[in-house]
C-alpha cells in the first residue's frame, strides 16, 4: 500500500511538472484528487487494513494530497502567469512608434493678408462688405463716372460675358453699390476685400486676382483722413518703418488722386532688384471720392465728402512674404503653400 501512495505521489509530481497548459493541469487534478481519483481509491481500499496500518495509511494519503495539490496549485500560478505575459506580450502596444500624421492645410497667404486687413479695419470702426463677382456695367463702371465710350475703360481689360456683364474688374464696384444700398445716404466706412478679373497673364499679372477696396464718406472727409488712414494702414502692414509717398495720378473716380509708394522694404530705400533702383514701390491707388460719384448715387457732394481707396491683395502677399511670381499664389503647389503653415492658423 506505502508502494503504492509513493508511486501515485511521484508520478502525479511529475505530470504536474510537464503540464504544459492550465487544462491539461485541471485533468490531472481530476484524475489524481478527484471523486474516482487515484487517492481516492486508496482511501476507499483501507477497509481491508488493519486498524494499526488505517491511520497510517491515511496520513500518508492526506501527505500526499497535500503535496499534489500544493505542487498544482503553484504549477497554476506559473502557467497563469506565463499565460498573462504572452497576452501581454501580444497585445503589447509601441506607444514610441511615431502616430500617422494627419494632414492638416495651412491657410492660404492671401487670406492671411484679407483677415489682417479685416482686423486692422474693424479696429478703427470700419465695415467689411461684399458685392457680385459677376458685376453690371453700370456698377463696375458707370456708377463711378466711367460712362460707356470713356477712355478709361482701356485701363482695365474685361472679360464681358454679355453688353451689360461682365467679370468685375475692380472691387471699386462695391463702392457704387454701397452708396446705392444706403437708402439714409449716412455716413459710410466700410471695405471690401474680394476678387477680381482682367485679361492679364504673366509673372507679376493673372487673370484672376484680389483687391481690397476702401470707402469712408462723411461730413468734412479731408485728403489729411485719407493720408492718416493709408498710414496706418501700410506700416501695419508692411512695417512700422515703412515711408509713404503720394503720387498724384488720376483715377476717374477720385479727384484728386494719387498712386501711394511705399519705401523699399527689402533695401529700406536705397535701391535694388525689388524697386528697380529707385528705392520706391507703388503699393495703391486712392483719392477723394469725385463729386461726379457722390452725386450719381445719391449722395450730395455739397454736403458729403469721402476718400477712397483700393489696392491688390496678392501684391501685399508677394510683398510681405517675398514671393516673385504671382501664379504661385494660383497653382496651389502644396510645398509651396506649406510654408504658411504656422501655429496661429
Ligand atoms: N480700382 C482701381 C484699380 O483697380 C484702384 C483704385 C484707385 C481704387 C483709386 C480706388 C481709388 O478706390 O480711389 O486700379
Amino acid at each position: 500500500m506505502k508502494e503504492k501512495i509513493e508511486l501515485i505521489r511521484k508520478e502525479a509530481l511529475e505530470e504536474i511538472k510537464n503540464a504544459s497548459d492550465l487544462k491539461i493541469l485541471n485533468d490531472l487534478r481530476v484524475k489524481y484528487l478527484g471523486k474516482k481519483g487515484e487517492l481516492t481509491q486508496v482511501l476507499r481500499g483501507m477497509g481491508g487494513l488493519s486498524p494499526e496500518e488505517r491511520p497510517i495509511v491515511g496520513g500518508l494519503v492526506n501527505k500526499a494530497k497535500d503535496e499534489i495539490e500544493g505542487s498544482i496549485e503553484n504549477k497554476e500560478n506559473e502557467l497563469a502567469k506565463g499565460e498573462l505575459n504572452k497576452k501581454l506580450e501580444s497585445e503589447k502596444i509601441d506607444i514610441t512608434l511615431p502616430s500617422t500624421k494627419v494632414k492638416r492645410g495651412s491657410k492660404h497667404p492671401v487670406n492671411r493678408i484679407i483677415e489682417e486687413l479685416e482686423d486692422l479695419f474693424v479696429s478703427m470702426g470700419y465695415d467689411v462688405v461684399d458685392g457680385p463677382e459677376l458685376e453690371t456695367d453700370e456698377y463696375c463702371f458707370e456708377r463711378l463716372n466711367l460712362p460707356k465710350g470713356h477712355p478709361a475703360r482701356d485701363m482695365q481689360d474685361s472679360f464681358y460675358i454679355t453688353g451689360d456683364y461682365l467679370l468685375r474688374t475692380q472691387t471699386s464696384a462695391v463702392q457704387a453699390r454701397t452708396m446705392m444700398a444706403n437708402e439714409e445716404k449716412s455716413p459710410i466706412r466700410v471695405i471690401c476685400p474680394g476678387k477680381t478679373y482682367r485679361r492679364d497673364d504673366d509673372a507679376t499679372h493673372s487673370h484672376q486676382f484680389g483687391q481690397i477696396e476702401g470707402l469712408v464718406i462723411d461730413k468734412n472727409i479731408s485728403l489729411a483722413d485719407l493720408k492718416g488712414t493709408l498710414e496706418v494702414f501700410v506700416k501695419k502692414m508692411l512695417g512700422e518703418k515703412s515711408e509713404l509717398r503720394f503720387r498724384p495720378s488720376y483715377f476717374p473716380f477720385t479727384e484728386p488722386s494719387y498712386e501711394v509708394d511705399v519705401s523699399c522694404f527689402k533695401c529700406g530705400g536705397k535701391g535694388c532688384n525689388l524697386c528697380k533702383q529707385t528705392g520706391w514701390i507703388e503699393i495703391l491707388g486712392s483719392g477723394m471720392v469725385h463729386p461726379n460719384v457722390l452725386k450719381i448715387n445719391g449722395y450730395d457732394p455739397e454736403k458729403y465728402s469721402g476718400f477712397a481707396f483700393g489696392t491688390g491683395l496678392d501684391r501685399l502677399a508677394m510683398f510681405k512674404y517675398g514671393i516673385t511670381d504671382i501664379r504661385l499664389l494660383y497653382t496651389n503647389d502644396v510645398r509651396f503653400l506649406k510654408q504658411f503653415d504656422r501655429k496661429d492658423n
